[in-house]
């Protein structure tokens, strides 16, 4: 069973995905004879085996989802070891990466294993991941994840400090990953792990202190293009709204046969950006501009001889995710 492969049922000793809420997900390994107790009720193991993955689970105070684990999924429910990267930070480090099927990849250090679940789906049938972790236990609990979830052909993990000794590592790595206190330190190692075709570097730091120092070693490495990105979500309300339809000249044949009268020379007035940026909501000045959802004051519009034009809009809240890292890219060219 594992995370490099789908199948339609649980079986004992899977490692499940039970989802309680969107901010509750958690893993559960299935032991035929155990019980999971929760704020639902308890849970039988045995209860869950042969059931299909997706499917809704009645627990005695309400219910929970079966899912099938996914490098997403085990971002959400990994236990935290240390501070962890999450999917927007990912999707943009796999993206910049440039990680596909056969790339090999260097990371350090492994922390808490969720960035390396993502770069080992991102490399898989053929790819390989080196990580390095110092930290005793985290390197033994990662590695014994690995195992578990059926990663053992894709990834390589080593005890080792990388600052201090290096990746030990002679041109294999398409890309290297630093997530570390201290990242110029091992740059000079990294560049020998890359392969001698060149290959892409990033590395994630809190500190726009350390940035600065990464890209100055960079620099005198002999990187190039390189980059800062910062990752932040927004929020955005979506609802369904209206428009006065713009009618530039003949009348078209459906508003010849609906005898809809429309004042030619009033300029059809349109709602401000503005006015949805601060409210959060669709501010309407005039009917078309209401929103729609509510029939009857679409039917309304109608009546007073407004032809709308229905759609689907989305406008942004104004809390915006914190900081989490800035991600500092660059490319080391053929050597
Ligand atoms: C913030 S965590 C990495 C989290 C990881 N990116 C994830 O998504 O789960 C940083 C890890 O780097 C390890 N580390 C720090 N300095 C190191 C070094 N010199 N060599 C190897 N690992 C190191 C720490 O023990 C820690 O586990």
């Amino acid at each position: 069973m594992g995370f490099s492969s789908y199948k339609k049922s649980v079986e004992n000793g899977d490692k499940v995905i039970l989802y309680f809420s969107p901010s509750h997900i958690a893993p559960l390994k299935i032991n035929l004879g155990q019980t999971l107790q929760t704020a639902y009720g308890a849970i039988k193991h045995g209860d869950l085996i042969g059931k299909n993955y997706g499917t809704k689970i009645n627990c005695p105070k309400g219910w929970i989802y079966l899912l099938h684990p996914t490098s997403e999924l085990w971002t959400q429910a990994v236990p935290h070891r240390t501070q962890i990267l999450y999917s927007t930070d990912i999707s943009m480090i796999v993206f910049q990466l440039e990680l596909t099927a056969g790339s090999v990849v260097v990371e350090a250090g492994t922390g808490s294993g969720s960035l390396s679940h993502a770069i080992i789906r991102s490399v898989m049938p053929t790819g390989h991941l080196f990580t390095f972790e110092f930290h005793k236990d985290r390197f033994e609990k990662a590695g014994q994840e690995f195992v578990e979830h059926g990663l053992s052909d894709n990834v390589t993990i080593t005890h080792r400090d990388v600052c201090n000794d290096g990746f030990q590592l002679n041109h294999v790595a398409d890309a290297v990953f630093l997530d570390l206190p201290s990242p110029w330190s091992c740059i000079e190692s990294a560049k020998q792990a890359i392969k001698l075709q060149g290959g892409r570097i990033c590395s994630f730091s809190p500190c726009i202190e350390q940035v600065s120092q990464t890209c100055a070693t960079l620099t005198e490495k002999g990187f190039q293009d390189i980059k800062i990105l910062e990752c932040l979500l927004r929020k955005f309300h979506v609802k369904h709204t209206g428009l006065p339809k713009a009618s530039l000249g003949e009348l078209t044949e459906l508003e010849k046969m609906q005898k809809v009268k429309i004042d030619r020379k009033k300029p059809i007035e349109m709602g401000t950006n503005d006015d949805m940026v601060e409210t959060g909501e669709s501010v309407a000045k005039k009917p078309c501009l209401e929103n729609t959802n509510n029939s009857g004051k679409n039917n309304k519009d109608k009546k007073k001889g407004q032809d709308c034009y229905e759609f689907v809009t989305a406008s942004p809240v104004q809390d915006m995710q914190g900081h989490t890292g800035f991600l500092t890219f660059a490319t080391l060219y053929g050597q």
